[in-house]
C-alpha cells in the first residue's frame, strides 16, 4: 500500500482571540499544528480589514512553525518585502491582486520566501499552468475570500482534483513539489472530501479555534482522522 501523503494542518488565526494572539499561536502549536495561517486583508481586495506586517513581525517569536501567509491585498507588490522582512515563510497571492503574477512570483522567491498562487472560486486552474515552476504552494479557496466561518464550496472539488493530476505530472516530469492546500469551510464533514480530491494541506479557522485552547488538540485530531477517512 502505498504511503498516505503528509497532511499539514495550518490554523488560520482569523478565527484566534486577537487580543491574545501571542498565546493563542503558542497554543495551537503545542495542539499539533504544522503551518499558522495568516489572514491578511485590505478592504479593498476582500471587504474586510484584519492584520498587516507590524503583527506579523510581533507573532514572529512566539512559535517556530512556518508562517503561510495569505494576502488578500491589491495592488500586492509593494507589500511583499515588508511580509518577507516580517517573518512571513511562504506568501501566497491572488492573481487579480497585480498585473504580474510571474514578476510577484519572482520577487517572493527572490527574497527567499516559498511562493504560493491562490485561486478564488471562480478563478480557472489554468491560471497557474504557465508558473507551476516557480510555486512552492496552491492554495483552492472554497469560500470566497474574506471571512472566516463560511461554507464550503464543493464544486471547488473538480479543481483539487485537476490540480492534483497537474502538479503530479509535474513533479514525475522532474519539477519541484508543490503543496496542494485548501482554505476554507473545512471541518471534520468537509476535509475527507478535500482531501479525497488530493489536498495535502488544510486551513481551518473555526473548526480549530473553537471551544477555547482546551480544544485545540482535539480539533486537530479531528482533522487528521477525517482526513485518514478519505
Ligand atoms: C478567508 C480566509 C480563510 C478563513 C478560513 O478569506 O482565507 O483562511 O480564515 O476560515 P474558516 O476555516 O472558518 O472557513
Ligand atoms: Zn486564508
Amino acid at each position: 500500500m502505498a504511503d498516505l501523503p503528509v497532511l499539514r494542518i495550518a490554523p488560520s488565526i482569523l478565527a484566534a482571540d486577537f487580543a491574545k494572539l501571542g498565546e493563542e499561536i503558542r497554543a495551537v502549536e503545542e495542539a499539533g499544528a504544522d503551518w499558522i495561517h495568516i489572514d491578511v486583508m485590505d478592504g479593498h481586495f476582500v471587504p474586510n480589514l484584519t492584520i498587516g506586517p507590524a503583527v506579523v513581525k510581533a507573532l514572529r517569536p512566539h512559535t517556530s512553525l512556518p508562517f503561510d501567509v495569505h494576502l488578500m491585498i491589491a495592488p500586492v507588490d509593494p507589500l511583499i518585502e515588508a511580509f518577507a522582512d516580517a517573518g512571513a515563510d511562504t506568501i501566497s497571492v491572488h492573481p487579480e491582486a497585480g498585473p504580474h503574477l510571474h514578476r510577484t512570483l519572482q520577487t517572493i522567491r527572490a527574497l527567499g520566501k516559498r511562493a504560493g498562487v491562490v485561486l478564488n472560486p471562480a478563478t480557472p486552474v489554468d491560471e497557474v499552468d504557465h508558473v507551476l515552476g516557480m510555486v512552492d504552494l496552491i492554495l483552492v479557496m472554497t469560500v470566497n475570500p474574506g471571512f472566516g466561518g463560511q461554507k464550503f464550496i464543493t464544486s471547488q472539488l473538480d479543481k483539487i482534483r485537476t490540480l492534483r493530476q497537474r502538479i503530479d505530472q509535474h513533479i514525475a516530469g522532474g519539477g519541484g513539489p508543490i503543496d496542494l492546500e485548501v482554505d476554507g469551510g473545512v471541518d471534520p464533514t468537509t476535509t475527507p472530501l478535500a482531501t479525497g480530491a488530493g489536498a495535502d494541506a488544510l486551513v481551518a479557522g473555526t473548526a480549530v479555534f473553537r471551544g477555547g485552547p482546551d480544544a485545540y488538540a482535539e480539533n486537530i485530531r479531528a482533522l487528521r482522522s477525517a482526513a485518514e477517512a478519505s
